[in-house]
């Protein structure tokens, strides 16, 4: 029933490899598999999502997207960390965004920050070696995010080495970050350790497109001392901070939200 749901949910956005790996979510989160299966299973909610989605790609001349390959792992992850803030650096047209911003909805709290610095298309037209992330003509980051999902989310335009340290600096506490951003060693490095301080016991941190990354996030799981959790044979990683952490001076915590 919920592979069924995450299968139909893969296809409603067009492309089957978003089909939802829940042992990943399982492993990042401690949450039991059929809980996570519940929650694949709440389609009822993401399908008009995912057709809306993929109907603005379309209408942009884009017959795919491509570009965050666990979108429905992200709204899971979201859904059980019920986290107070979210960060994640790069949005493109917003498949990664427009996930976690429905998952917030349906937890009824929690707030999604986001930096992009957009890549806009060289021409008119989308050329065959043009980058599936750069923005069609006349569009702006977060292009495809449905109208509805929009209100509070905080969306910030500009490089994170610039955007992201006072973003961090002013939030108490970060419940989920994921990096899908300039994809370099020293730019992820950059990010984890800007983001960490931040981190509330129990966050979840993600990587795509690790295999450009070097060891960065490597290092930074041996840091936090916590395993590296991979989504299948793919180069998107993950990792859980320890729920024992010391919270981080500044973080001022509310009961039950991460
Ligand atoms: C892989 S795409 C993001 C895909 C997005 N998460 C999704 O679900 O569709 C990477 C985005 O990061 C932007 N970017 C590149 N360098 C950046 C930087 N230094 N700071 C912030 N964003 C950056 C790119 O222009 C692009 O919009």
């Amino acid at each position: 029933m919920a592979n069924d749901a995450g299968r139909a949910a893969a296809r409603a956005l067009g492309d089957p490899r978003a089909r939802p790996n829940g042992r990943w979510v399982s492993a990042l989160t401690g949450a039991p598999i059929e809980r996570v299966e519940r929650v694949f299973a709440e389609s009822d909610r993401f399908l008009a999502v995912e057709r809306e989605i993929r109907a603005r790609h379309r209408a942009a001349g884009r017959t795919y997207y491509a570009q965050f390959r666990a979108p429905l792992e992200l709204y899971a992850l979201a859904r059980l960390l019920r986290p107070r803030h979210v960060i994640e650096t790069g949005v493109s047209s917003g498949v990664s965004s427009a996930h976690v911003l429905l998952a917030l909805r349906r937890n009824g709290a929690g707030r999604l920050h986001s930096i992009d610095l957009p890549t806009p298309q060289r021409g008119p037209v989308f050329g065959p070696t043009e980058s599936p992330v750069a923005l069609p003509p006349g569009r702006a980051t977060g292009w495809a995010v449905p109208e509805r999902l929009r209100d509070g989310w905080d969306l910030r335009i500009g490089p994170s080495q610039e955007l992201l340290p006072s973003l961090v600096a002013g939030l108490d506490g970060v419940g989920l970050f994921l990096h899908d951003s300039l994809h370099t060693p020293t730019h992820l490095a950059f990010e984890l350790a800007t983001v960490a301080p931040g981190l509330r016991p129990g966050a979840v941190v993600l990587a795509d497109n690790t295999v450009w990354t070097g060891r960065a996030f490597d290092r930074f799981a041996a840091r936090q001392g916590v395993p590296i959790r991979r989504r299948g044979r793919s180069d998107l990683v993950g990792l859980s901070v320890p729920a024992t952490r010391s919270p981080a001076p500044r973080a001022r915590r509310a009961p039950g939200s991460r």
